[in-house]
């Protein structure tokens, strides 16, 4: 058993329904779960929902609910969403839930009784799509957030606020001597630079005069708790912390934390990697394990996002072409940490040519081959030849390769290595031209070392597909002959190879070649 794993997705904002960002992150959680149960590691996964907060309260007036009745409904578009997509969190979180309520109120009256909060007034330029203050330095040259193309509002207000800077120094001593607790390291480089100057105390708190839907302060009923504070402590809620003092807490799995990766995306980077840290050291626990950060998707060349009307819906994607190309293109076009596009033709352009003209059409050549020339058994290995070795050599590095990259958060890559090894096989076959060598009866030994071989090459690429390509992944197997398969297929099955004999299944059609929708944008 290695190492257990602790998968957190953003708790999504629910003031609007999923787009393919939230998605992305969703799937990538998926996949990284279903890796890391192929690496025999235990793993929990939580996705939620961050359900309080004057946005959310906004939205839901212009619905004409209470708030209450919005949230709920919003939140369960999200969870119906993953489930239609095949993603499958272990909990979706909300911060409604009342356990997570009192788990806040907890954790407030704790740092107040230890003096890390005190009341002040204060003056700031806010952003609201952000849910909070920016620094000076933070706005464009138009004076607009960026994330968000809106002018801050000034406000003035007495507050509670966090001292952070009393936890900025072992913050950074925490990423000093754990430097992959950041990824891709530019973004550890951010972070390390708002780190070095010192931080001003974080406004926790909001009046209830001008917002009353969050969680009361413990010590002052005026007073709402701000959103990032009470959606950030929902990481804890899910393995069970209450905001106890540590010795009391007798179901929190401080194993899992201690292995806590939260994927987030680049525009929420300070509150996970300044904010954060902060307040679990003043709980007295460590700082996350670590925060996976990826760019944006973006629709001509902007951020996808509600606020600027160019979302792409998920489920509109998913009804067009399907989970696997849906899950493929996320994960392999998104080079992680950087921007990506989405596009239509893009789309389908890789899902036709590493899907239908990759995976799909090698395992159907070899398979059909198989069916119609060895009677659909697994051939004799006996007479390969230095060629059909060398194929395998290849082959045989792709799973050290693939984990190797998927430990470095960079998915993209590992992907690509798939293609290529599939490309490799295809070349092979090529080269080796098997069904020429069927018309010969002379050369019945090679076709079978040729075909044999190109089995066991398509047995190692089902194991690897499976946390991306789950459903191709299991046509293959059962194309294959595996008929007793586990549900999560071990790294190890990388590893073995076809027995001789064994009756092959029928031959799949994998992935069919996608045709580009006529008016794809009025679908979505
Ligand atoms: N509620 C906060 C997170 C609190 S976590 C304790 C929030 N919610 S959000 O709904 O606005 O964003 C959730 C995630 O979606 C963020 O990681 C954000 O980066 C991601 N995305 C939103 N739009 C995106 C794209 N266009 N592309 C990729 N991801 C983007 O922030």
């Amino acid at each position: 058993m290695g190492k257990p794993l602790y998968i957190t997705t953003p708790l999504y904002y629910v003031n609007a329904k999923p787009h393919l960002g939230h998605a992305y992150t969703t799937l990538l959680g998926d996949t990284l779960k279903s890796f890391a149960l192929q690496q025999g590691r235990e793993c929990f996964f939580l996705a939620g929902t961050d359900e309080h907060g004057e946005k959310i309260a906004q939205s839901a007036e212009k619905a004409g609910k209470s708030p209450m009745e919005f949230v709920d409904e919003v939140a369960a578009l999200f969870e119906g969403t993953w489930k239609l997509l095949g993603l499958n969190p272990d909990i979706s979180y909300r911060t409604t839930r009342p356990s997570h309520i009192k788990l806040v109120q907890e954790a407030l009256q704790r740092l107040k009784d230890q003096g890390d909060i005190r009341f002040s007034s204060y003056t700031g330029k806010y952003c609201l799509g952000c849910e909070r203050f920016r620094t000076d330095q933070e706005w464009d040259e138009k004076g607009l957030c960026p994330d968000h193309q809106r002018p801050p509002e000034i406000r003035e207000e007495s507050n509670y606020f966090f001292n952070m800077e009393k936890y900025r120094q072992k913050t950074l001593e925490y990423y000093r001597g754990h430097s992959d607790a950041i990824v891709p390291h530019h973004y550890m480089k951010e972070a390390l630079a708002m780190l070095e100057e010192p931080l001003e105390d974080l406004c926790i708190s909001r009046p209830t005069s001008r917002i009353t839907w969050g969680i009361p302060l413990p010590f002052d009923r005026n007073y709402v708790t701000y959103v990032w504070f009470d959606a950030l402590l929902s990481y804890l809620g899910g393995l069970g912390y209450t905001g106890r003092p540590l010795a009391e807490e007798k179901s929190f799995r401080h194993d899992l934390w201690g292995q806590s990766q939260h994927l987030i995306g680049k525009d929420i980077l300070k509150t996970h990697a300044v904010y954060w840290p902060t307040m679990l050291l003043a709980l007295g626990l460590e700082p996350a394990r670590q925060l996976q950060v990826n760019g944006f998707w973006l629709t001509a060349g902007l951020k996808m996002s509600k606020s600027l009307g160019n979302v792409v819906d998920p489920v509109k994607v998913y009804e067009i072409f399907g989970a696997e190309a849906f899950r493929y293109f996320l994960m392999r076009d998104m080079s992680y940490g950087v921007d990506a596009s989405f596009t239509w033709e893009s789309f389908v352009s890789r899902a036709n040519s590493e899907l239908a003209n990759g995976i799909g059409n090698l395992a159907s050549r070899t398979l059909t081959l198989v069916h119609k020339n060895l009677e659909a058994r697994v051939p004799s290995a006996a007479h390969r030849n230095d060629e059909d070795r060398a194929l395998l050599a290849k082959v045989d590095g792709l799973p050290s390769k693939f984990a190797e990259e998927f430990a470095n958060a960079r998915y993209h890559v590992a992907l690509a290595s798939f293609a290529e090894t599939v490309a490799t096989c295809d070349r092979y076959i090529n080269d080796t031209k098997p069904w020429s060598l069927a018309k010969d009866p002379a050369q019945k030994d090679r076709l079978a070392a040729v075909l044999g071989t190109m089995l066991d090459a398509l047995s190692l690429l089902s194991v690897v597909m499976q946390s991306v390509l789950p459903e191709g992944s299991r046509k293959l197997r059962s194309a294959l002959g595996f008929t007793n398969d586990p549900e999560v297929l071990a790294w190890e099955l990388t590893g073995l190879r076809p027995k001789e004999g064994t009756p092959l299944g029928e031959v799949p059609r994998l992935y069919p070649r996608l045709e580009l929708p006529k008016d794809p944008d009025a679908t979505v």
